[in-house]
């Protein structure tokens, strides 16, 4: 076994190691376990630890700037690589300044890049993952080639969706010039126009309703800083979670074997299929969900329709049986009017027998006294 190579499990077969990433005869669902341990959309910048430690150990790195901080899952990267972090975010909830005061390598900034930058410490490594739009990525770009042109620039997001089209953190700071149109709806990779089934902000963000176009987007931002820097700025890009950026002056410490490093990886048409078919999927189940909450809203109205026709249904039986109470109690009346007002009654059967009885009587006498005077 070389000195790198893993160490093997035992009852291992020869010639393969036990991995997560594999599994093994013995244990065949360690990947199947791996893969739903992991949130259903990557977009952590926790996810690049590696690409991290490839930049850690080509370059002294001694100060780390976070910028976008959220849950702070990724700020102790930095801190266990041997880093000091300045964790910048302008509205961290209690969770994460528990998470940050716990860590005393972790120091958290509470405000808004880029107006911070300029409070802390010049770092080597700036991590730039907050407000996703050209004019912030711009202005923090253009702070830190003035004042830290060594350092090495880690942008995230520079792919989609956020690569041509701008997003913005609510409520946004930014003067009305610097704001495209932009809507709650989100984009999808299925068409080309936002759309409520798409990747939305729930408030939390916006997106620039169209997106390309000059001044729309991280990546935009990006160009447009290295077109002006002139010189040696180099960008290169690992095509995978939504796009890691890494911006270095080419002459800067460690810059040329960083880039060789991650070159397998920020060439990899492979990765860059596999982002396309995550986002692909990832926004299709966006859709079905959408569509199935739709379905829920629509299966409940239609409920609430049907319980109200039933009602409705009931109180008119209910009435319909009023009115039929009162028409028969009607026709009774009616009746009772009618009898009263009625002639009466023809002779009944015993009146006929009793006169036919006397016409017989009568006839009979007068047979018996013919000529009598009557
Ligand atoms: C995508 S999240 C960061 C995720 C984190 N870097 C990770 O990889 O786990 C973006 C964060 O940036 C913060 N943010 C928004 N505008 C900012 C700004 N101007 N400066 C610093 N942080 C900002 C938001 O509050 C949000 O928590």
């Amino acid at each position: 076994m070389t000195p790198d190579e893993p160490a093997r499990e035992p009852g291992d077969r020869p010639g393969r190691q036990v991995t997560q990433m594999t599994g093994s005869r013995e244990d065949p669902h360690a990947q199947a376990r791996a893969a739903r341990a992991q949130p259903l959309l990557l977009h952590s910048m926790s996810t690049f630890r590696e690409l991290f430690e490839t930049i850690f150990a080509h370059r002294e790195i001694a100060t780390v700037v976070e910028v976008g901080v959220e849950s702070g899952q990724v700020s102790s990267v930095y801190a266990d690589l041997g880093a000091t972090v300045y964790c910048v975010e302008p509205a961290p909830d209690d969770e994460l300044c528990a998470v940050l005061a716990d860590d005393p390598r972790l120091n958290l900034v509470e405000g808004l890049s880029p107006a911070v930058l300029g409070d802390l410490p010049v770092a080597d490594l700036y991590v730039l993952d907050g407000d996703h739009n050209y004019a912030v990525v711009r202005a923090e770009l253009a702070w830190i080639m003035e004042n830290a042109p060594d350092a090495v620039v880690v942008l995230h997001d520079v792919l989609w969706p956020c690569g041509r089209r701008d997003f913005y953190y609510q409520p946004s700071p930014l003067p009305h010039e610097d704001v495209h149109p932009a809507a709650a709806d989100g984009p999808t990779v299925w068409h080309d126009e936002l759309t409520p089934a798409g990747f939305v902000g729930d408030g939390v963000f916006t997106a620039a309703v169209e997106a390309g176009g000059p001044r729309n987007g991280v990546l935009t931002a990006v160009e447009d800083t290295l077109d002006e820097a002139g010189g040696d700025w180099r960008l290169a890009i690992v095509p995978a979670v939504f796009g890691f950026g890494l911006l270095m002056k080419a002459s800067a410490p460690g810059a040329e074997a960083i880039f060789e490093a991650l070159r397998p990886l920020t060439s990899s048409a492979l990765l860059a299929a596999l982002e396309n078919n995550r986002i692909a999927l990832y926004t299709r189940v966006l859709q079905l969900q959408y569509e199935a909450a739709a379905r829920t809203d629509d299966a409940d109205r239609l409920a609430e329709i049907a319980t109200a026709q039933q009602r409705e249904i009931a109180a008119l039986r209910s009435e319909l049986d009023r009115a039929k109470a009162e028409h028969a109690a009607a026709r009774r009346d009616l009746q009772r009017v009618r009898d009263a007002s009625a002639p009466p009654p023809p002779p009944g059967p015993e009146l006929g027998e009793a006169v036919s009885h006397l016409g017989r009587a009568l006839s009979a006498h007068l047979r018996r006294n013919p000529g009598r005077p009557r």
